[in-house]
């Protein structure tokens, strides 16, 4: 039920280079409703393509066993909340956004993003293809259609966007080109995307080798992103970093023609990223065997915890990439006692692959440790349980108290 990719979902070319191999995994979002349920597991293998630089998966599950019932809701998080009132109001005001405007959302999962443009007045469309989460969206008058964004539904919206935003969903495409193509169709000429996207080099230098999972199918480069939108008609008008989901690129997208003004700012991160060797398959191959060292620390850090006097050891946060550390690391119930995590439609139900049982933050108890496996959201998780003492996995395994650095 998965393809493997034999040519570069960018470029074409048949020269993938391996990164990594981290086995066979689960779906990261598929959790059980008993310890016992069945589960597939596929393999997930990180490629290079040193023709455009674009790094991906290997193995290609089918969207629709991904994303047709989806139980991530972006509005968990008042960091994910913060960040969009933000970009909102930024994009409200540079763009001089109003009554007569449109702003359209590919992947705008429960409106989350969309309300801060509809509170302002600012007509919006968002585009959902996990039908639960579309129709939570329409529930609470944000107007969604169900249905997977892509060059057909862009060019049928005629050129109509202001705004078009994309965030956090580019990774998740298979059909990169076509959906770059997808938003100049539904762009008015003179109108702007603005795409964020997890940041490559972010992933490297942190060691975030948990981002990586099946629904994750492409890491992106500034240089990556610049072939892509230039094949396709577009150009980056320019390019920032920014501290979301562990580091990524905002970029701000729009035809190609006129030609913008080059930014600085932009050309410098793309000189840095050829100084850095970011073109090249050994940059990414180092943090292939970086990655293999990290996954072997954190787990004889935590046995050699358990296996020094009885301690309790739970997990926080069943994010996606929390299955991914705990399935590559081997961490199990023999380690963890259950995990904690406040989205409901986890709650009560037993993490793929390790079935660790998910219960509420209240339920959180007294453990002796806690390992972080939400790390994008420390602050706001940490600062929520002040004196617990918790286990940050990665970059390197580190000891921290709540509420304090
Ligand atoms: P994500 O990294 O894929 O966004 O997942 C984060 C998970 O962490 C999600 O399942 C919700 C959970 N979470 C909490 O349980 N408590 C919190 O305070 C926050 C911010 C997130």
């Amino acid at each position: 039920m998965f393809t493997v990719r034999s040519l570069c979902s960018m470029c074409g070319s048949t020269d993938l280079q391996e990164v990594i191999s981290l086995g066979s995994m689960p779906l990261s979002n598929s959790f059980l409703a008993s310890p016992n349920q069945a589960e597939e597991k596929y393999p997930l293998t990180l490629v290079f393509c040193p023709e455009c630089s674009l790094v991906q998966l290997k193995e290609v599950i089918p969207p629709d066993v991904l994303f047709r019932d989806y139980i991530y809701f972006s509005s968990q998080s008042q960091t994910m909340l913060d960040h969009s009132r933000d970009l909102a109001a930024e994009l409200i005001k540079d763009l001089n956004l109003g009554k007569e405007s449109l702003v359209i959302e590919p992947a705008s999962n429960d409106g989350y993003m969309l309300q801060y443009f509809m509170q302002a007045d600012v007509p919006v469309l968002g585009i959902e293809p996990a039908s639960n989460i579309a129709s939570i969206a329409n529930d609470r008058g944000i107007p969604t259609l169900n249905a997977f964004f892509g060059e057909g539904i862009g060019s049928g919206l005629q050129e109509k966007a202001d705004v078009l935003l994309a965030l956090n969903v580019l990774g998740h495409v298979d059909d990169l080109n076509g959906f770059v193509r997808g938003i100049k169709g539904a762009l008015k000429p003179s109108g702007i995307a603005v795409i964020e996207v997890p940041y490559v080099r972010d992933m490297v230098e942190d060691l975030a080798w948990d981002t990586i999972y099946h629904e994750h199918l492409s890491y992106f480069s500034l240089r990556a992103l610049t072939n892509l939108f230039k094949w396709n008609g577009m150009q980056i008008i320019k390019a920032r970093r920014v501290d979301i989901h562990c580091g990524s690129l905002r970029l701000y997208v729009g035809n190609a023609s006129p030609k913008y003004p080059r930014d600085r700012f932009t050309e410098s991160l793309l000189s840095m990223e050829g100084k850095l060797g970011m073109d090249r398959p050994s940059y990414y191959q180092l943090f292939g065997i970086e990655t293999q060292k990290s996954i072997e620390a954190l787990k004889s850090y935590l046995l050699d915890l358990r296996d020094r006097r009885i301690v309790r050891i739970i997990g926080y946060g069943a994010a996606a990439k929390g299955v991914i550390l705990l399935n590559a690391a081997k961490i199990g119930w023999d380690i963890l006692d259950y995990v904690v995590d406040s989205t409901p439609s986890k709650i009560g139900k037993y993490l793929p692959g390790v079935h660790l049982r998910v219960l509420p933050p209240e339920e959180i108890g007294n453990p002796d440790y806690i390992l972080l496996l939400a790390r994008n959201f420390k602050e706001e998780i940490t600062a929520k349980h002040p004196g617990k003492k918790w286990i940050v996995p990665l970059p390197k395994v580190e000891l921290i108290i709540g509420g304090q650095e």
